[in-house]
């Protein structure tokens, strides 16, 4: 299972902003992106911004996808989007499991039917969200957490081969918290986080396969996580939703 050829910087708007903002801040993040930008740059927007950036960006150099998808295909589920949906718009990428679905939603007993979904229905790139809370971190429960949750979520996956995949390492305290991880720890994590996917598909891995780091990422610390290999990339919240602030996060990792 190979990396990916460049380092891949999301930003997860979550629901801070309205669709008139998101066109804005998606309008000027493509002003300020340089074409041969040294990493990939993703949106993930709301879901009707989605839709109109999909339009605005389709053949250009910043990918986009989702925060979220249904865990069903095509039918009767009242308020859900489909990844039939999500094809049409020409998605990249799919966010599954963020914490503060997981948090605030019950996401937990959905996460391996939606990455199931995702793989066997599309070609879309499912971004797994995993980690630990404070509370697990200081009782040494960190790898075991992260473990329990990659188990969990791909427990209706057989193969990975010829699939690509992205898995998240957010640690919860430092979500939206200005703490940040020492990039050695994260590292750290990265690996271990390797070796289980190489442990549980074996036989069936990914084609490629990539590791980013999230969690209260900016630009005072951004440069911190740079140039290191097991570290493919970012997820960043806050940071953003400033278009200047991300722009040179991408611009320069
Ligand atoms: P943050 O959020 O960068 O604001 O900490 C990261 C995330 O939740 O993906």
């Amino acid at each position: 299972m190979k990396n990916f050829s460049k380092k891949i910087i999301i930003g997860n708007w979550k629901m801070n902003l309205d669709y008139k903002d998101s066109i804005i801040l998606a309008k000027k993040i493509n002003k300020n992106f340089r074409r041969k930008a040294p990493s990939s740059i993703v949106l993930l927007p709301d879901f009707l911004s989605l839709s109109e950036i999909s339009k605005n960006f389709k053949n250009k150099n910043i990918s986009y996808g989702a925060q979220d998808v249904a865990p069903f295909t095509l039918g009767s589920y009242t308020g859900e989007v489909s990844v039939e949906s999500l094809k049409d718009l020409k998605c990249s990428y799919i966010l599954i499991g963020h914490s503060e679905r997981r948090k605030y939603l019950a996401e937990d007993k959905l996460i391996s039917a939606k990455i199931n979904n995702v793989l066997t229905n599309s070609n879309i790139i499912p971004i797994l969200c995993v980690g630990e809370s404070l509370e697990q971190k200081k009782d040494g429960e960190t790898l075991a957490v992260i473990k329990e949750q990659l188990k969990e979520a791909f427990s209706k996956v057989k193969s990975l081969k010829g699939k690509k995949l992205i898995i998240a390492y957010e640690p919860l305290w430092a979500i939206g918290t200005g703490k940040v991880i020492l990039p050695a720890e994260a590292v750290l994590i990265h690996k271990e986080i390797r070796k289980i996917i190489q442990t549980m598909f074996a036989t069936s891995l990914p084609s490629e396969f990539g590791i980013l780091y999230g969690g209260s990422i900016n630009l005072r610390n951004y440069e911190d996580f740079k140039n290191i290999e097991d570290i493919s990339g970012l997820l960043i919240g806050g940071a953003s939703l400033k278009a200047s602030d991300f722009s040179k996060i991408v611009n320069n990792f």
